[in-house]
């Protein structure tokens, strides 16, 4: 068991996790192997976490287990209904060879807002960070080195009652898996061209849209096709008022040509944390900035008449990249394309491997 203190918030005593090793895990070479070339979710490291739940017992079991498929009952009330959220965070080795993850209070607050909008219980952050900590313990040999690279660490938490009937499922379960990533675009960092959607919403008022939830990411699907026949990398949604809200799994920026930074704020859209710290970034170098609404119309606008000088996404797994078109069915509009973009993705990614000073106090130490 990892040693942490109480959480600071709640009180609550760490959770006594029992430790099965893996027996059939990767060697050493083959783990190299892997680390050398990652790709982004395609291996997956030789351990898991498990934490059970249910209305009678609340959290309990909390388990570090060999990696390896899951039993659920064919009634599951998740693989019926999708009661079911996740969560996406990085760990990143440093030069002195030591783990660190970024801001994981707000992907365990995150992860708490998913839950409360999908009727899942709240995990509580202590458990979330300790769940990091623990699964590190196991397999932190698996944290690449490599420029670029990190291990992507994935909460997700399922309703597993065996029930079909449409109500919040009394037993839940909570897991972490990892996988090692490389660059998540190929071909590194380069403008993305981007697929307007105007058929298909992401999300509508009261929806789930805030929330980190599988039924968002699967109604993003068939537009993602959608863009992919148009040769775009990703897709972009508006709301039903035809403001824009964000793309299937990043964030959207605009830089003005004042030098401010404005990015579409709804109830609908997911509040990204990359997002967040680098608009946190761009005000500490004087910047100015604005979370409100962005038309479709005030975007198209603003890049022909060249107010708008950068757009650019940004979310944990690419970081930040450029937004180099934006292609609706009767028009490409190419972007304005600047330095912004690149230099606050690498003072963040700086702060994130160690290179430079984390003056906001966002990295938290894992292996230790
Ligand atoms: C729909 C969506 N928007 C935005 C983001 C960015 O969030 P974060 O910066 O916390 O990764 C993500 C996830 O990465 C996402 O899935």
């Amino acid at each position: 068991m990892t040693l942490i203190d109480s959480d600071p918030d709640t009180g609550l005593a760490p959770l006594n996790f029992s430790v099965t090793r893996s027996l059939n895990g990767k060697t050493p070479q083959q783990r190299a192997e892997i680390l050398a070339n990652p790709g982004f979710g395609t291996s997956f490291t030789d351990h898991m976490v498990d934490i059970c739940w249910s209305t009678k017992g609340g959290w309990h079991r909390p388990r570090v287990q060999p990696y390896g498929p899951i039993a659920l009952d064919p009634a599951a009330a998740v693989l019926h209904y999708g009661q079911e959220i996740f969560e996406g965070i990085k760990a990143y080795r440093h030069a002195d060879g030591s783990v660190h993850t970024f801001r994981p209070d707000q992907n365990g607050r995150r992860l708490q807002r998913s839950a409360r909008r999908l009727a899942l219980p709240e995990l509580p952050v202590s458990y979330f960070i300790q769940s990091l900590r623990e699964l590190i313990a196991v397999d932190g040999d698996w944290v690449p080195s490599g420029a670029d690279q990190s291990l992507y660490l994935r909460p997700f938490m399922f309703a597993k009652e065996a029930f079909l009937g449409v109500r919040p499922a009394n037993k839940v379960a909570y897991y972490l898996i990892a996988s090692p990533a490389g660059a998540y675009f190929t071909g590194g960092v380069r403008p993305v061209s981007i697929w307007l959607s105007e058929d298909y919403s992401r999300a509508g008022k009261g929806g789930t849209g805030a929330a980190k939830t599988g039924g968002n990411y699967a109604s993003s699907l068939l537009p993602q096709s959608e863009a992919y026949e148009r040769e775009c990398d990703q897709v972009v949604f508006l709301d039903q008022d035809r403001n824009v809200e964000e793309l299937g799994g990043m964030n959207v920026v605009f830089v003005y040509k004042d030098g401010t930074l404005v990015t579409p704020e709804s109830p609908s859209i997911l509040e990204g944390i990359t997002r967040d710290s680098l608009l946190q970034l761009a005000r500490d170098r004087g910047h100015k900035v604005e979370g409100r609404r962005v038309s479709l119309d005030e975007w198209r606008q603003g890049v022909a008449s060249g107010d708008i000088v950068e757009v650019f996404a940004c979310g944990t797994a690419a970081v930040v990249t450029p937004i180099g078109t934006l292609k609706g069915a009767d028009f490409i509009d190419e972007q304005p394309t600047g330095e912004l973009a690149l230099s606050l993705r690498e003072e963040l990614t700086d702060i994130q491997y160690g290179r430079r000073e984390d003056t906001h106090g966002w990295l938290v130490r894992l292996d230790a």
